[in-house]
């Protein structure tokens, strides 16, 4: 036997405008955060081989790229920087003439509404390639690390950052940065830690583009490992403890069940990092005719906010934006 109210279930998906007043979860291009690498190695802009449609981007063409970027309807860029020069300690991370530093200004100065969060990480600008600074035998060290850091993330907001992003996962960072930010009277800006960032194989791209690989070794002794999720719990719980206003779980398609249990544990806002390796393997596949490149994003941009993030990380965010324009 049927029960009473029959068929609710297929009247509720009969046509796109009843489907879409019933959908739980609506994209809008307002929680998307675009990453952008900025070098001093390049004189024009020059595709990363790994990220069809991603570029490596010289200063001079940044403020240009930023107001697309804010036209589009995109709030806030994520700047990554490839220094000219690198060295044991990572100088250039928070010298004031630093990469970033100077590409601040510049989009800030275009377009003074879009945020500037910037990434907060000595890896780019070490010639080891590690996250911190290393000790005899190549052991990140981590209290040393914490004061380079807590430099950077201060240079950043001195040049005019919006949000600051640590992804080091060096323990105590969040604090560090912190304190360091109160002192200097910038209590008002955010910290957007990258709380539970594991140590994955989907971040390979990512270091193509930010000529981040370490020379030796891995991540794996400060990054998460892929089996645990309590870790995770654990990790967002110390940053929320010394200070962080929003968290990030990264990368974010194997980790939708970390995202949804972090999202039940915590209440601040929280961020997912689609990370390249996630973008690359549509791109390719894409690129092949395997498979219909924007069914796909949308599918998996909208699993990712479904599981819990509020805000999301993501290459695909100026492709979104014109997918959703031309839906209305
Ligand atoms: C570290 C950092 C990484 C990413 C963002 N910040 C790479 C790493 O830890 O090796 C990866 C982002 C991506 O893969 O898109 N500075």
């Amino acid at each position: 036997m049927l029960g009473f109210p029959r068929q609710r279930l297929r009247r509720l998906r009969k046509t796109q405008v009843v489907r879409d007043l019933v959908a739980e979860t609506t994209l809008s291009i307002k929680k998307f955060v675009y990453p952008l690498f900025i070098s001093q190695e390049v004189t024009s802009p020059k595709e990363i081989a790994a990220m069809p449609g991603i570029y490596q981007l010289p200063l001079s063409v940044v403020a240009k790229e930023a107001k697309k970027i804010y036209q589009l309807g995109i709030p806030a860029v994520l700047l990554f920087g490839i220094p000219g020069k690198k060295d044991a300690v990572g100088t250039q991370a928070y010298a004031q003439t630093g990469i970033i530093q100077k590409a601040i200004k510049k989009i800030k100065k275009e377009v003074p509404e879009l945020l500037v969060i910037t990434d907060v990480c000595l890896c780019e600008y070490t010639d080891h390639g590690h996250c911190g600074v290393l000790d005899r035998n190549g052991y990140v060290k981590n209290d040393e690390s914490l004061v380079l850091l807590a430099k950077m993330a201060l240079s950043h907001v001195e040049a005019g950052a919006d949000i600051v992003a640590p992804s080091d996962m060096m323990d105590g960072r969040v604090g560090a940065i912190r304190t360091i930010l109160d002192k200097n009277k910038y209590e008002n800006t955010p910290i957007m830690a990258y709380s539970a960032k594991y140590a994955s194989g989907f971040y390979g791209p990512f270091r193509e583009a930010a000529q981040s690989t370490p020379k030796f070794g891995d991540r794996r002794s400060y990054q998460m490992d892929p089996r645990n999720v309590q870790e995770a719990l654990r990790e967002v719980a110390a940053d929320i403890e010394e200070g962080a206003d929003m968290i990030m779980v990264k990368p974010a398609l194997s980790y939708l069940d970390v995202i949804t249990q972090v999202k039940q544990h915590f209440n601040l806002p929280l961020v997912a990092y689609n990370v390249s390796g996630e973008y690359s393997m549509i791109k390719a596949a894409a690129q092949k005719g395997w498979i219909d490149e924007e069914r796909i994003v949308m599918e998996v941009l909208t699993s990712i906010q479904r599981a819990g993030a509020d805000i999301i990380i993501s290459y695909f965010a100026p492709q979104l934006a014109l997918w959703l324009q031309n839906k209305k």
